[in-house]
């Protein structure tokens, strides 16, 4: 049958018409065009995985130039064309020798690629790089080295890339933020002042910029393993501050500087799962809403006037009552007041409450750009010292004083404060806010209680642990030394603290110089506080209420005791710290029954990175300077915190060193202490090497009995080289059991107690050994000895 053969042939075409631009998948040839009209095949790489060519923006007729993920439905863009705008249909791009040229529909160029040779023809490679190549195969151009928001595996930022963010969900136009990897080797996230692009101080930096160019960054490198880390000029490797993960061979990966300036690699599997999208695998910084700690200027990740809450690591933003979104379909541009406010906007014939009302938001702050502070005032004096300012549009109360700002407000947060927003009477709620349930006061004030869920269930962690405003500042009745400068801690009275402690009546114990109390404020959370009364009038007593107050007030990290405030009224010094409710390490590591080897083991993370926190990502440097169990509290959760600051040592900005009298505890002290030399960070990592044996074998570093067993330094090294680490960890078989570790552990140990410092690791070194990115050798010297002081 002659006419069989045909419909045969139409048919077998017909069905390879979806698999048509496989066939596209060779070699661009000069002289290649694709126009933007929504039908063009794009240029295919071999394996199909990536597009080049025009993507139709979501339900408009603009096009961009991109390269996307064609193999997948969430076609995602992962390079475009830098052009000011996306483009109007009927526009066109031309591979020529020169290299791409970017038409509109009148012929006028809008964007050229720029190769830096004769072109011969072009490829969209599998890894995503559209190049351009010259006659011998080499690149002359390349979409990897001029990235937008997005690098791949295998791609690589040099020194002075960068990526920036776009403007919104939608909007591909240059956004708020930018990743840097600076000329200086550094990486550092910045938000931009908008639109002029001027980078303001950065909010995330991988601390890799180094005088020594062999130490200093050198390339941001995107693996084909999917990791991302920064590689220094002798080719070491510095690891970024997030987790680390497992590549799964099957699934795409891709780091994103998103529009709300976070950071983000994310991965979706490669084999076709329905509904899937991408999963963040993980992202910097933790928290944006709290990344942004000290603006000179900008708006904070969600824009002026509005607030910011992260939701595991993912922004949302919020207008006050009484505002709205200044654009409805960009949460993330501010918001702005309904109403007219400011002085001049009434004539004055009017009572400020028959104009205002006030709205109360507990747990929001916005903590920088105060205009106005005052205090001790009560809360009703806060309000109405709000409501008769006409400057004033907000005040924040926190226990007893109050701040006062106008606009606009920038970084808004969910952090400790009780905002009082002042809403003219009669302005509507923001338009698509949840009904807020209000409750009259007798005094017509409108207190805002939250309603959805979610919110409900994080106020209720947030403002327990939140309920103190964070900020101290100049008081008017309480004393102000000014050697002790300002901090986010609480001033309180002496009378509060006596009435806290029920008149210093139960006694948690002493530290040095005095005697800490249990407590209970009275007001608000009614929160469980230690109470360190310190001894009266020693002039160590007064140093060690400045050391604390100076070096800890401005720190906060989950592996530190934190100082809420203080009182300084007369005689009295009084420190208030957070209550841990688990004892120290002290009595948890020597007493029964021994605890397991899995908590011990977070606790020595939890505490080195406490350390790491306080030497390297502090403004200027703290040398703890008395680590031991002791020193070590422990809190509901079982987290590890450093208490006991007293001792503790400030560096200025770039030093790293300093002469200082000996401190610290017997046993503890590093070498370098007993010979009058500098000493620098590195008597806390000796001191943490001695503790990290304890914690290891849960005992004390020196113990009577067996003349062989007494020092355990000297003890554990021993044992280590004879291969007996189970006599040492006391058959403990959790332990034994993670030999591996174990033996990580004990070596790493060891390292600490070098007795040169310059041979003993950074904190940061000692968590990436304990953690095991890094391999731990055996320590050359072993010239490390209990130093007896
Ligand atoms: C592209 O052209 C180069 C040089 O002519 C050649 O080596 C290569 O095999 C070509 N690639 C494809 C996919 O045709
Ligand atoms: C496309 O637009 C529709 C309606 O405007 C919207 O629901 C959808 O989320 C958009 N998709 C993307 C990927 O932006
Ligand atoms: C696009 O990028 C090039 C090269 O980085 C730059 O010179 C140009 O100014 C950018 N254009 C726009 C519109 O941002
Ligand atoms: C030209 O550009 C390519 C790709 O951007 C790059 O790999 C190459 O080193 C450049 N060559 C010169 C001489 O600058
Ligand atoms: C994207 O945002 C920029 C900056 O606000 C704006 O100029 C531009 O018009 C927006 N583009 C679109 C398509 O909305
Ligand atoms: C730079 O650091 C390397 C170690 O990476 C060291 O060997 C070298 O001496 C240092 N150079 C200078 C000038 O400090
Ligand atoms: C607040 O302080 C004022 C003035 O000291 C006082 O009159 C008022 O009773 C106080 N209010 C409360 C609720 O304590």
């Amino acid at each position: 049958m002659a006419s069989s053969p045909i419909p045969n042939l139409f048919l077998l075409l017909l069905s390879l018409l979806p698999f048509l631009p496989i066939f596209s998948a060779s070699n661009v040839t000069l002289g290649s065009s694709l126009s933007a009209n929504g039908n063009n095949s794009p240029w295919i790489s071999p394996s199909v995985d990536f597009a080049f060519g025009f993507y139709q923006l979501n339900n408009t007729n603009t096009f961009l130039l991109a390269i996307w993920y064609a193999n997948i439905p969430d076609k995602t863009i992962v390079w475009h064309a830098n052009t000011t705008n996306p483009v109007q249909a009927g526009s066109n791009v031309e591979l020529t020798a020169s290299g791409l040229t970017l038409n509109d529909p009148n012929g006028q160029t809008i964007w050229t690629s720029q190769p830096n040779g004769t072109v011969s023809y072009g490829t969209m490679l599998d890894a995503g790089n559209f190049v351009l190549s010259d006659t011998k195969s080499n690149f002359v151009w390349e979409s990897f080295s001029y990235p937008t928001d997005t690098i791949l595996p295998t791609q690589i930022l040099p020194l002075g890339g960068m990526l920036y963010s776009k403007f919104s969900e939608t909007n591909y136009s240059k956004g708020r933020f930018e990743l840097h990897f600076t000329d200086g080797g550094d990486l550092e996230l910045n938000p931009v002042a908008w639109p002029s692009e001027l980078p303001y101080a950065p909010y995330y930096s991988s601390r890799t910029d180094n005088s020594n160019s062999s130490e200093s960054g050198f390339q941001l490198v995107f693996s084909q393993s999917a990791d991302i880390y920064v590689v220094k000029g002798n080719g070491g490797v510095v690891r970024l501050s997030w987790q680390n993960i497992a590549q799964n061979p099957n699934n795409y990966y891709r780091a994103t500087l998103d529009f709300d300036g976070v950071f983000r690699e994310y991965t979706y599997a490669k084999t076709s799962v329905s509904g899937q999208s991408w999963s963040i695998v993980r992202h910097i910084p933790d928290d944006i809403c709290m990344a942004l700690t000290n603006p000179q200027v900008g708006s904070g990740a969600c824009g002026f006037n509005s607030y910011c809450r992260a939701n595991g690591g993912t922004p949302s933003c919020q207008c006050p009552f009484g505002y709205s979104f200044m654009d409805p379909n960009n949460n993330f541009g501010g918001c702005k007041p309904n109403f007219p406010q400011g002085c001049g906007v009434d004539d004055g014939t009017k009572k400020p409450e028959d104009v205002y009302d006030l709205v109360e938001i507990q747990g929001v702050n916005w903590p920088f750009g105060d205009y106005e502070s005052l205090g001790p005032y009560n809360q009703t004096q806060c309000e109405q010292a709000c409501l008769n300012d006409c400057l004033c549009d907000v005040a924040i109360f926190g226990g007893t004083i109050c701040w006062k700002k106008k606009l606009p407000l920038f970084n808004g947060r969910m952090e400790a404060g009780l905002a009082i927003i002042k809403v003219r009477k009669g302005s509507v709620p923001p338009s698509g806010s949840s009904s807020f349930p209000i409750s009259n006061s007798k005094k017509d004030k409108q207190i805002l209680l939250w309603s959805s869920g979610s919110v409900n269930v994080l106020l209720l962690v947030v403002i327990p642990l939140m309920f103190f405003s964070i900020r101290w500042k100049r008081s008017r009745k309480a004393e102000h030394d000014s050697s002790v400068p300002e901090t986010n801690l609480h001033l309180f009275t002496f009378e509060e603290l006596k009435e806290a402690t029920e008149g210093f009546k139960d006694e948690l114990g002493s530290g040095s110089f005095g005697i800490v109390y249990k407590g209970v404020l009275k007001f608000g959370s009614k929160k469980q506080v230690a109470v360190k009364k310190l001894d009266k009038s020693t002039q160590e007593g007064e140093r060690e209420f400045k050391a604390e107050v100076s070096a800890i007030g401005k720190t906060h990290h989950k592996n530190l005791v934190q100082l809420l405030g203080y009182c300084q009224e007369g005689p009295h010094r009084l420190l208030v710290y957070e209550f841990m409710s688990n004892g120290s390490l002290a009595n948890f590591l020597f007493g029964l029954p021994r605890p397991d080897w899995y908590q011990r083991t977070q606790m020595a993370l939890g505490i080195a990175r406490g350390l790491v926190y306080l030497h390297e990502d502090c403004n200027a440097p703290i040398i703890h300077c008395d680590i031991k169990p002791e020193n070590i509290l422990i809190d509901q959760n079982f987290t590890a915190r450093i208490s006991d600051f007293g001792l503790a040592k400030s560096l200025l900005l770039n030093q790293t060193r300093t002469h200082t009298g000996i401190r610290g505890t017997r046993g503890y002290v590093a070498p370098e202490w007993f010979k009058n030399v500098p000493v620098t960070v590195k008597v806390d990592v000796y001191s943490f090497g001695v503790m990290l044996l304890e914690i290891i074998c849960c005992r004390k570093m020196a113990e009577f009995g067996e003349e062989e067993k007494a020092i355990l330094t000297d003890w554990a090294y021993d044992c280590y080289m004879n291969g007996r680490l189970d006599i040492l960890v006391d058959n403990d078989q959790a332990a034994i059991e993670d030999k591996v570790t174990l033996g990580r552990w004990i070596l790493t140990a060891f390292w600490c107690i070098q007795e040169d410092p310059s041979k003993r690791p950074t904190m940061k070194m000692v968590t990436q050994m304990l953690e095991g990115y890094v391999d731990v050798p055996i320590p050359t010297s072993t010239s490390f000895s209990y130093s007896s002081s």
